[in-house]
Order: C-alpha cells, then structure tokens, then sequence
C-alpha cells in the first residue's frame, strides 16, 4: 500500500501536479482529510508558517504532511512584504492594491531587485525537514501581461524580458520558486 502524505491545500490543482511526480505516495489534500477550517498562518517566517501548517494536520488528523508558504522579498524594503505579501495592502487580499503599494514604496528607490521565495516544510516520520526554492528578478515599473496572479505582474524573472504574467503557465513553472521547492522536495522523497 502506498504511504499517505497530506499536501496542505485547498487547489486540487496544485495536489495533481505534485501527485504526478509522487508515484510511491498517496497525496491527500485538505479537503480529503475534512480539514474544512482555515489553518493560522500567524508566524512571522515563510519557514514558521510552512511549519504551522503542517504540525496543525499531524496534531489534529494525524498525517504525515508538507505545507509551503511563498514571499516576495524585494531588496531595498528589507525584503518586504515577505511573509505578509497576501496582506501587503490589507485583509482583503486584494492583488491589484498590494501590487500598487509595491510599486509606490519602490518608486524613489533605483535598486529594483527582488526574489519570490518558497518554503515547504515536510513532517515524516517524527521529522522535520525543509525545502526552499527561490527566483530572482526585479521590480519593474508598471504592471505587464494578463495571466498568473498576485505579483506576476510587475515580477521579471532574471534572464526574461516580459513578467511573470507574459509568460505561459508551463514557461511560468519551469523556473518559478513553487517548482524549484517542490522538486527539492520530490527529490528527497524519491530517494
Ligand atoms: P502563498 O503562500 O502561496 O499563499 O503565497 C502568498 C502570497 O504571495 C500570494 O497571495 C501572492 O500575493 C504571492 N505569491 C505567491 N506565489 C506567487 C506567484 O507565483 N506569483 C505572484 N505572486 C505570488
């Protein structure tokens, strides 16, 4: 039989896409373990709130589990906004307004560069282990592109000439930091 592992999330998107890579595990997602409540995320780490999440399933379900937490860390802010990037302009979680804060504490700074930063953290077998996956890039001025969410559209990936939000969601996953935690993580597992 094959183990079960918690990936805690609410987008069965996400938890296809690890599944895929995972063929040894049996991935369940929040929904599939009747986690129906909103889990905290009042730590004020990527690494704190990953760990939150995952020690909630194992306490309360008691599943071996991984959880991620993701931050834009942009340079001249003191890696700001961070942990707090859904916040960034209030409870509302509104992209577009977050976007606009960004870009009006950015606009007498010349250092426009920044990095997204995923944090997985893995409870297994009374372990705990961590996985971190980061692309650097900068801020640009205005907001380009259409597609992804959150930030993508005022992030350049270095090395690319559109945002984020220009590109296709498979150009988007070969270089973004959700991919490069996740493979450290699926390397790790498969080994
Ligand atoms: P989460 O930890 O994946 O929920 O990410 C926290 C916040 O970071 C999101 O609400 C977005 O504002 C931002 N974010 C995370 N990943 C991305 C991304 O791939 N592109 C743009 N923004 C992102």
């Amino acid at each position: 039989m094959k183990k079960k592992l918690v990936f805690a999330t609410n987008n069965r998107n996400k938890l296809i896409e690890v599944q895929a890579m995972l063929p040894d595990y049996e991935l369940l997602c929040l929904e599939d373990i009747g986690c129906t409540e909103e889990i905290p995320e009042t730590a004020d780490t990527l690494e704190g709130n990953a760990l939150l999440k995952a020690t909630y399933v194992k306490d309360r379900f008691g599943f071996d589990c991984f959880a991620d937490d993701t931050g834009l860390e942009v340079t001249s802010l003191n890696n700001e906004p961070g942990v707090y990037s859904a916040r960034y302009a209030g409870e509302g979680k509104d992209s577009n307004a977050n976007m606009d804060k960004l870009l009006t504490n950015l606009s007498s700074e010349s250092d426009r560069s920044a990095r997204f930063r995923t944090v997985i953290a893995l409870i297994s077998n009374g372990k705990t282990h961590y996985f971190e996956g980061i692309v650097n890039g900068e801020i640009l001025h205005s907001k380009q592109g259409n597609d992804g969410f959150g930030y993508d559209p005022i992030f350049q990936p270095e090395g690319f000439n559109v945002s984020f939000a220009e590109m296709t969601l498979q150009e988007k996953n070969k270089i973004s930091h959700r991919a490069r935690a996740v493979n450290a993580l699926i390397n790790y597992l498969n080994k």
